[in-house]
């Protein structure tokens, strides 16, 4: 992860600026450099009708004195100045960065020190990349941002505030890793290896492997795992940073290291896309090394169940009946709605020997709910209002943005197996709706929340926070949560 250096707002006299102003006239270092540059900025701007709308950018190439170029990036009005918007100016500037080269200075001597930490979490994320696999660079390409210094009026009190805020850009830098590493490279095996990693950070971390899944009883998970030659995991991560006997919270994640969709086979348009069928699990993961990297005040678990749906002379067979660890069996009639199957188990299993406060879980689980709800909201179903609201709210905070659906009992009624306690699937319509009803099953009384997430894991275009691929989604939001409602 790139590492950001905080300055105060004496700068340099030449190479690459980013500076970050609000609309009106000029003032602090942007005022300074303006008449430096014999007013070249602000004619500049006007030319290109540039308003200083938040995190839009002007780039000015050879203003004068020594300068190769500057980033104008917009903060919008002052009075919306929050964190959202210093992060989204951050991610502005650091693609105006990129463009030119692989280091450069990011002037918010205007904004508060608080917020200047937000504008590095914004330069972090949004110059992310994953070049694990080139050996040589994209033709024209200056390589990744190595070299950033915020420039800022307080950069004691800025860097103070960037400590827990490294954390996070870390935690969600590891899940966007996570995310776009292919199947080949990541299955439950070698994804258990990056999550032993944690340990560094002082998390817990234990292994429960097929046997161990076996004697508890696992068959839903082990169900889907038994067409691929790659062993199944549930890997548990605990972070105690709260008080003894404080009962925890518990994150629980679909890790699907690749969804073939098994005998009930998908497509071949667009599958590759299923290596991203573990971003749940690696929202967990990312959540964890955040609380742990912060050392927030708070007793956290952190559950994935990882596996591979695949096809072979093992595979589960569409009409086989699974039993689950809850005891409540289920008939699989698409081997492709393998997702709440892995989690039925996984979330049984977490709360029983946890007893949480409250469980959420992130999931990749159906396509239905990029239908209803696109890329721009994650789907949120909930037992419990208290829970729901906590997310909602610090969804739009953060802009990992949620929207709540409904969970009426009516919809369980789709789920009745002939042969069965339950089917896996209850048809097209409400298919998101199901879904979340069959994971209702298995969570006991705790409150619970399920995220679909299956929309807004990965973008096929640059976001606010994201450069195209993984999105890293869940991690800012469950973080934020945490610090917000249950924390200390
Ligand atoms: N992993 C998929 C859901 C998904 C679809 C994630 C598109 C990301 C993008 C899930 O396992 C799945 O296959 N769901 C089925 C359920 C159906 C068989 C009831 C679906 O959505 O089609
Ligand atoms: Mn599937
Ligand atoms: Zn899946």
């Amino acid at each position: 992860m790139l590492d950001i250096a905080f300055s105060d707002a004496s700068l340099p006299t030449s190479g690459t600026l980013a500076i970050l102003a609000a609309p009106g006239a000029p003032a602090g270092a942007f005022a300074a450099l303006d008449v430096a540059v014999g007013g070249a900025l602000t004619r500049a701007a006007k030319a290109a009708k540039f308003r200083f709308d938040a995190a839009k950018t002007c780039v000015v190439l050879a203003p004068g004195a020594g300068y190769d170029r500057v980033v104008l990036v917009g903060l919008g009005k002052v009075d919306a100045l929050d964190a959202t918007v210093a992060e989204q100016a951050g991610v502005a500037a650091a693609r105006g960065l990129s463009d030119a080269g692989t280091a450069g200075v990011v002037v918010a001597d205007t904004v508060a020190p608080d917020l200047a930490a937000h504008v590095a979490l914004g330069i972090v994320l949004g110059s992310y990349r994953f070049d694990s696999y080139r050996t040589q660079p994209r033709k024209g390409d200056a390589g990744p941002l190595t070299d950033v210094t915020v420039a800022c009026a307080d950069p004691v009190h800025a860097s103070q505030a960037w400590q827990p805020l490294s954390a996070v850009a870390r935690g969600v830098c590891l899940c966007r890793d996570l995310v776009s590493e292919p199947a080949n490279m990541l299955r439950p095996p070698e994804f258990e290896q990056r999550i032993l990693a944690l340990r560094d950070l002082g998390v817990e971390v234990e292994v429960l492997d097929r046997d161990a899944m076996h004697k508890l009883g696992f068959g839903a998970l082990l169900g889907v795992a038994q067409g691929s030659d790659a062993p199944p995991r549930t890997v548990i991560m605990r972070w105690n940073g709260g008080a003894q006997d404080d009962a925890p919270v518990a994150f629980v994640g679909k890790g699907v290291t690749f969804d073939s969709g098994g005998i009930s086979i998908k497509p071949a348009a667009g599958m590759d896309e299923m290596k991203t069928d573990m971003a749940g699990a690696a929202a967990v993961v990312g959540t964890m090394a955040a609380l742990a990297g912060r050392k927030a005040k708070v007793n956290a678990v952190g559950v994935v169940g990882l596996v591979e749906n695949m096809l072979s002379g093992n595979a589960q067979r569409p009409g086989d009946v699974v039993r689950t660890a809850a005891g409540q069996t289920v008939e699989v009639l698409n081997t492709d709605a393998e997702g709440r199957l892995v989690l039925a188990d996984v979330l049984w299993y977490t709360q029983d020997r946890f007893k949480p406060r409250f469980m959420v879980n992130l999931a990749t689980l159906t396509g239905a709910i990029v239908v209803s709800l696109g890329i721009e909201r994650a789907g949120l179903f909930s037992n419990s209002d208290a829970l729901a609201g906590h997310l909602s709210a610090t969804g739009e905070k953060t802009g990992e943005k949620l929207w709540r659906m409904p969970m009426d009992a009516a919809y369980l009624e789709l789920l009745r197996s002939d042969i069965a306690d339950l089917k896996n699937i209850g048809g097209r319509p409400g298919g998101s709706i199901t879904a979340a009803k069959f994971l209702e099953c298995f969570v006991n009384d705790v409150p619970w929340a399920h995220l679909d997430i299956a929309g807004t894991a990965f973008t096929s275009k640059p976001t606010s926070h994201a450069p195209k691929g993984a999105t890293g989604f869940g991690v800012r939001l469950l973080d934020r949560m945490v610090g917000t409602y249950y924390e200390g």
